[in-house]
């Protein structure tokens, strides 16, 4: 099946404290690229492989979190059916202007049952990854500090999981990937969903505190790089919540740390293929430790406890 409809995490925009301390740590730390700054002072970046103008939207605000997450569909067609098959299920839409975002065309608006605003877009101007399309070289040069390569996933919480869920699923053409169960042996805990071929491009985990984010991820290469991604946060004095280790869930490995404003971020690398054919994981409550830290097998406090 070729990939269509919703494509892929296309951007997201985070509360800040500080915007200054925000855009050294997101440009010298996580070393993503500053491509533009608009009106209202927010400022946009962009990972080193990603084509589009940005997926990171930066703005001054006096707590930290998320306002909204964007996800990127095939065109305006789509775009227009998408908001037809949401408004026939329920869903109340809103379109924002083209131009709102820079270089970002028309998106369209709605909140999930777990609280959480998302967006649909068709339209971003491509500015490249600097390699071109012409007999391009493999190398991107001058990359700065952790340097990953695209804007990845979301893990986000609220209280009504399987209302998101069946939206995600039935309306927007998500497949189930991976799911913890409760206690109970029958209610999601948490499930993972994919619109594409990845493991995942978000997660929803069942939390009372509804609208909240657990972590942005964003894709690193390769192990070797993930590893020295560890090593340059412990030189710079990031706060690091965990990691470097390997989730049962996804396959991936992983390093989840905290912004200066205490949004907590996840470098993420590997994770399996997905096909529409294939069947969900699951994992009982018993095995929540070993699905989320495979290694350790149990949760930390902090990885629990906040969430912005
Ligand atoms: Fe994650």
């Amino acid at each position: 099946m070729a990939l269509t409809g919703v494509l892929r995490p296309g951007h997201v925009q985070i509360r800040v404290l500080d915007l200054d301390e925000a855009v050294a740590f997101y440009t010298q730390i996580l070393g993503l690229v500053e491509t533009g700054r608009d009106a209202s002072g927010r400022v946009y970046l962009k990972a080193c492989d990603e084509r589009d103008h940005h997926s990171v939207i930066l703005r001054k605000a006096d707590r930290a979190g998320t306002d909204f997450y964007g996800f990127k569909v095939l065109n305006a067609r789509t775009l227009d059916l998408l908001e037809t098959d949401l408004r026939a299920y329920g869903v109340q839409t809103e379109r924002v202007r083209a131009g709102d975002l820079l270089e970002t065309g028309e998106r369209v608006r709605f909140h999930a049952p777990t609280g959480h605003l998302f967006e649909l877009y068709a339209e971003k101007t491509e500015i490249g990854d600097t390699l071109g399309y012409l007999n391009p070289d493999v190398i991107i040069e001058d990359r700065k500090g952790i340097s990953p390569v695209r804007l990845d996933h979301w893990q986000i919480h609220g209280e009504d999981l399987d209302g998101s869920r069946d939206l995600f699923v039935n309306v927007l053409g998500f497949s189930l990937t991976e799911r913890i169960l409760c206690e109970d042996g029958k209610t999601d805990m948490a499930v993972w969903l994919t619109c594409s071929n990845k493991a995942h491009d978000i997660a929803f985990v069942r939390d009372a505190r509804s609208d909240t984010s657990h972590h942005a991820a964003f894709l690193i290469e390769t192990w070797k790089k993930l590893l020295y991604a560890a090593d340059l946060m412990a030189k710079r004095r990031v706060s690091i919540d965990i990691g470097p280790l390997r989730h049962g869930i996804t396959r991936g490995t992983s390093i989840y740390f905290f912004d200066p404003s205490g949004n907590r971020i996840e470098t993420f690398c590997g994770g399996y293929s997905f096909y529409p054919d294939m069947k969900p994981y699951t994992w009982t409550w018993e095995e929540m430790g070993a699905a989320i830290f495979y290694h350790t097998r149990e949760l930390n406090e902090r990885f629990l406890s906040v969430v912005t």
